[in-house]
Formats: C-alpha cells, structure tokens, sequence
C-alpha cells in the first residue's frame, strides 16, 4: 500500500513557479562552485590510488515539475573534475538534484561518461542541513545501471552521497561507491570528496524569470 494519490492524472493548480524559494534543503547548493581540495580513492592494480582533485560544479534551478499531483522542485548540474593544474577532465558527472515539498523525498541522478547512470534517492526536510542519499545495484527505484564492461569487470554494487552544508555558505559531500572488481574477494571502496566555495549565484529558472520580467 502506497500514500499516493487515486487520481495520478491532475496536476496542482496552485504551482509556485519559482524554483529558487521552494528549493527546501537544496537551495544552499544552488550557484557556481570550485572545490581545490577534492580527494578521490579508486582502484588500481596492486592497491588503491589516491588522487587529488579540483572540481567545478554547476547547479542550475529547473523550472518546476509535475508527475501528476506530484510536484517536485530541482537543480540540474554538471560537475567536472580535474587533476591540480591539469586540463584533462579526470571525472565528469551530469545529472539532477530533486526535493519534493510535500514528503521530504531527494532524488539524485547522475550520469557518467564511462557508460553508468544512477538514481539515488533519500529524504530531508526543508531546513536540513546534512543529508544523504543511496542507491543500490538490483533496485527498480533507486538503483544503478552500468555498461556492459564494467557490470562484468567493476560491478557497482552501491552508491552513498552524504552532503553537508556549512556556517560559511561552503557545503562538502563525501561519496563511497562500492566496486566489486573482478578477481578480488572484498569489496572495493571507491571513495571522494570535496569542499566547494561558491563563486557565481544561480541564474533563476526560466518560468521565474519571465513572471518577474512581466
Ligand atoms: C569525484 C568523483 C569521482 C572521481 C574523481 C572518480 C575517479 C575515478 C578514477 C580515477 C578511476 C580509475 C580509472 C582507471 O583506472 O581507469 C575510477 C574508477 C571507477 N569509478 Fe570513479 N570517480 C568518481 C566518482 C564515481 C562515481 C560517482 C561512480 C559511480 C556511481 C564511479 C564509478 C567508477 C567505476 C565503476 C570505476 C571502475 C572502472 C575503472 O577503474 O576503469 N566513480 N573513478
């Protein structure tokens, strides 16, 4: 049994279109970010390597959007990571950050470019300033899909982001994403995170725009 309801067809007349004011636990990450002092573990031949990042991210509000009566509030983002002093992308990351007013429910899905795409969900209330979300190899709802080589060689088997936001306006994650590499018993933790100071504001969604221009 589910709290949805009967009638999944009508959307909310009542809709708020302006993203940036109904954002709850997301708005703090909302803008232009660069992080120096990202820190990734990942698998290597004979032991983990670790490596140090910087990263720049994007978190754009998106107008507001409706499944039926649901109504879900959101920022779409790109992250781009590279070695210090370096140009080659060493990660890339595309996706969307969802919080629904009326339950609390996060959605997180990302997308990267070695052929893998995860929706992680969780729950947070408006005013949380810490939250986290998962995601699991196998579920139908939060569950992680990756290519065909990896599912074989580097199974994902799980997925963990928790987000801090701090006093200072900066917020900080850190991720465990569990690998089961071919050929080795234990599982893998294939870990990152960063702290990111803000250097631009968002731009407001395109619907808040065009009411606030007239
Ligand atoms: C800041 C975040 C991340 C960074 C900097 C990063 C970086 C890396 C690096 C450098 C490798 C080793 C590449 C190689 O040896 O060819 C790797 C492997 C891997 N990463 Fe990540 N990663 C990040 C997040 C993620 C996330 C979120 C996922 C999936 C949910 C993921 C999935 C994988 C997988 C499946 C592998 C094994 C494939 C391989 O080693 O070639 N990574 N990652």
């Amino acid at each position: 049994m589910s709290d949805y309801p009967e009638d999944i067809f009508s959307e909310r007349d009542d809709i708020d279109v302006d993203t940036l004011a109904n954002l709850g636990p997301l708005a703090a990450l909302a803008g232009i970010w660069e992080g120096t002092r990202g820190l990734d573990v990942n698998p290597y031949i004979d032991a983990p390597r670790r490596q140090a990042f910087v990263e720049r991210v994007e978190l754009q509000p998106i107008d507001p959007q409706s499944n039926g009566p649901q109504l879900l509030y959101g920022l779409r983002y790109h992250t781009r990571v590279t070695k210090p002093g370096e140009v080659e992308t060493y990660h890339d990351q595309v996706g969307y950050w969802l919080w629904e007013p009326a339950t609390g429910a996060l959605l997180h899905s990302l997308t990267i470019p070695r052929g893998q795409a995860v929706l992680a969900t969780g729950q947070a209330s408006a005013d949380a300033r810490t939250f986290t979300v998962t995601a699991v190899r196998g579920s139908t709802v939060n569950g992680i899909s990756s290519g065909p080589f990896l599912e074989e060689r580097f199974r994902t088997e799980s997925f963990t982001l928790t987000v801090t936001v701090h006093d200072d306006g900066a917020w900080s994650y850190e991720e465990d994403t569990v690998l089961q590499v071919r050929g080795r018993p234990e599982p893998f933790h294939h870990t990152d995170r960063n702290r990111l100071t803000r250097v631009a504001p968002p731009t407001p969604n395109p619907l808040a725009r065009e009411v606030k221009a007239g």
